[in-house]
Formats: structure tokens, sequence, C-alpha cells
């Protein structure tokens, strides 16, 4: 029996396996405690944080598609204070690496937010630019090359001594050129997919599902789509001379799935959808790639590779 070591290491974060909770999906990490062994896990991106406390959308925040979940959450968080005094600490003690993702208007409320976070314990910030369900901000800042690159500057900045990775949009015209700018910037690492801009109608009331008309798409129907982004991404950065660690997701459910996107390059994998169906998801893709590796006699993530 060979033996394995599952763990990464992405921007000089120590994660014991590529599996990570995703952002919105897996709250503070606590939620779950009695569900499956959290501990397990080799990684948790908080919920959305904002400097301030947000309330949310109003109307329908969830609404399934065939193979697929839409949802229009806004970015209801306690805001960052709030966080760092009643969330972190347990967060802490559960023992995956802890992820804060930061979302914000302004470039001024991202720069505030990743200072305080900046003083915490969290291992790493995870940009996120790529949020479809807010009016200011959010998406806006991943949609665009100089608009990326000015939020990831100040972020960098004002948060020097945590690493950074950078939550791209899948709805940005060319995400390579966005992600270039945002390495330029100062991020350590990449993560994509965030959710695919979608839409539905209620027949019978005849008018949008969601108040803002829009939601963000995720779970398996994109899955395909987000795995190409990931392969061609990593040969975009290549290219440019820029390569940082890309955490892949979009639609992973199973082993395969994860695979798939190690296979593409991806140092490590987000999972959310999937735990909604099926909480011990993670569990079983931790365990899944370790069987696989013992299979194929690999001893380390990234001979999974396939480029
Ligand atoms: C209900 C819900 C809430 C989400 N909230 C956030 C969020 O606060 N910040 C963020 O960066 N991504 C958020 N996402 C996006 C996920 O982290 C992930 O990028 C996306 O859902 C694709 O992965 P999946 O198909 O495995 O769910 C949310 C997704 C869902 C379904």
């Amino acid at each position: 029996m060979n033996n394995i070591d599952m763990s990464v290491t992405i921007s000089g974060v120590h994660l014991k396996n590529p599996v990570i909770a995703a952002s919105g999906t897996f709250g503070y990490g606590s939620e779950y405690e009695g569900l499956i062994d959290v501990s397990r896990l080799g990684g948790i991106c908080t919920k959305g944080l904002t400097l301030n406390p947000r309330p949310g959308n109003n109307g329908m925040r969830l609404h399934e598609t065939p193979a697929g979940l839409m949802n229009s959450i806004g970015l209801e968080n306690p805001g960052i204070a709030a966080f760092i005094e009643k969330e972190l600490p347990r967060l802490r003690s559960l023992g995956p690496a802890v992820i804060a993702n930061l979302s914000g208007s302004t470039i001024e409320e991202y720069a505030e937010g990743a200072r305080l976070l900046g003083e915490t314990s969290i291992d790493m910030l995870e940009l996120n630019i790529s949020c479809p369900n807010v009016k200011a901000g959010g998406m806006a800042f991943g949609l665009d090359s100089e608009a990326a690159a000015a939020v990831t500057e100040k972020v960098r900045k004002a948060c020097a001594n945590k690493p950074l990775m950078v939550k791209l949009s899948p709805n940005a015209p060319d995400i390579a050129s966005v992600a270039a700018a945002c390495v330029d910037a100062g991020a350590d690492a990449l993560s994509l997919v965030n959710t695919f801009k979608a839409m539905a109608i209620d027949i019978y009331l005849k008018k949008p599902v969601f108040e803002n008309v829009s939601a963000g798409l995720s779970g398996p129907a994109i899955r395909p789509i987000a795995l190409r982004m990931v392969w061609e991404l990593w040969e975009a950065l290549r290219q440019y001379g820029k390569v940082v660690p890309i955490v892949g997701m979009g639609g992973i459910a199973n082993t395969e799935d994860a695979l798939e996107f190690l296979m593409a390059r991806a140092a490590a994998v987000q999972i959310g959808s999937a735990t909604f169906a099926h909480p011990a998801a993670m569990i079983e893709i931790i365990d899944g790639i370790g069987n696989y590796m013992r299979r194929e006699k690999l001893s380390k993530i990234d001979e999974l590779s396939i480029r």
C-alpha cells in the first residue's frame, strides 16, 4: 500500500486536503458540526462578509432548476466586527484552515474590511469581486480588469500580512485579463467560479421569480463550463508568465467531479451547492480522492494534474 499525502499548500497556507467548503454554503462552519466531522475538511470559506451588517435581499432567495440552484441571498451577514467577535473563535477551533470571504459596495469598504480581518487569526482572505446578487459593488468589480485591479491593490495594501485569493466571476467577458490584472495588483491565488448570472420567471404570477430579476446559478448544471474556465485560465496565466494557484469550483458533487478539477490543475477545490443536498458530500470526496490516489499509486495531490 503506497503512502499518500493529501495535503496542499496554497500561497503558504497548509490544508490537510484540497477540499474546501465554498462561501455562502457552509455558514461559519459550526452549523454543520452535528452533521459531519467538520475537522476533516481542508478549509472553510466563510459566508461573504461586509464591513457593516446586511439584511440580504427581499423576496425569493433560492430556486431549484434542473441540475442546478439559483440564489439571490444578497450577502446577508452580521458585519465583520460581529463575525470577529461571535463567529471566528468557534470557527478557528474547528481545525480546517479559515478563509474569510470579503465583499463590499465600494473600494473603501472593501479596504476597511480587509484591514480588520488582517488583524485576526484568519489564514487567508478570499476577495469576492463576483457576487451577482447585490446592486452596488460585488460583481461589478469583477467584470472589468481596471476595476478588479483597483480593489485588489487596495485590499492587498490594507491586509498585507494575509495571503490573498481573488474570487473571479464567470460572467466577465475576458476572465484571463481580469485574472492577470488581479495577479499584477497583488493576488497570491485565484478562485473560480462564482455563480452564473441567470433568471427564472414564475409563469403563474407572470413575473420574475427574484426581486432583482436575475440570480446566481450554481450546481451540476455549471460544472462542465466551470471546468473549462479553470483549464483555460491556467493556460492563459502560464502564457502571461503569471501562474498562481487556482482553486476550482462549480457544481462539484462527487469524487469524480473533484478529480476532474484537480486534473485540470486546480490546486484545491471548493464544494458549495452539493452540501445542501448531501451534507456528507465533502467527506465522501476527501475519502474518494484518497482511494483514487491509492488505486492509481499516486502519493501527492499535484500528481493528479494531467498537464
Ligand atoms: C446560497 C449560496 C450563497 C452563496 N454565497 C456566496 C458568498 O457569500 N460569497 C461568495 O463568494 N460566493 C457565494 N456563493 C457562491 C459559491 O461559493 C460558489 O462559488 C458557487 O455556488 C459555485 O459552486 P457550487 O456549484 O459548488 O455551488 C454562494 C452560493 C450559494 C448557492
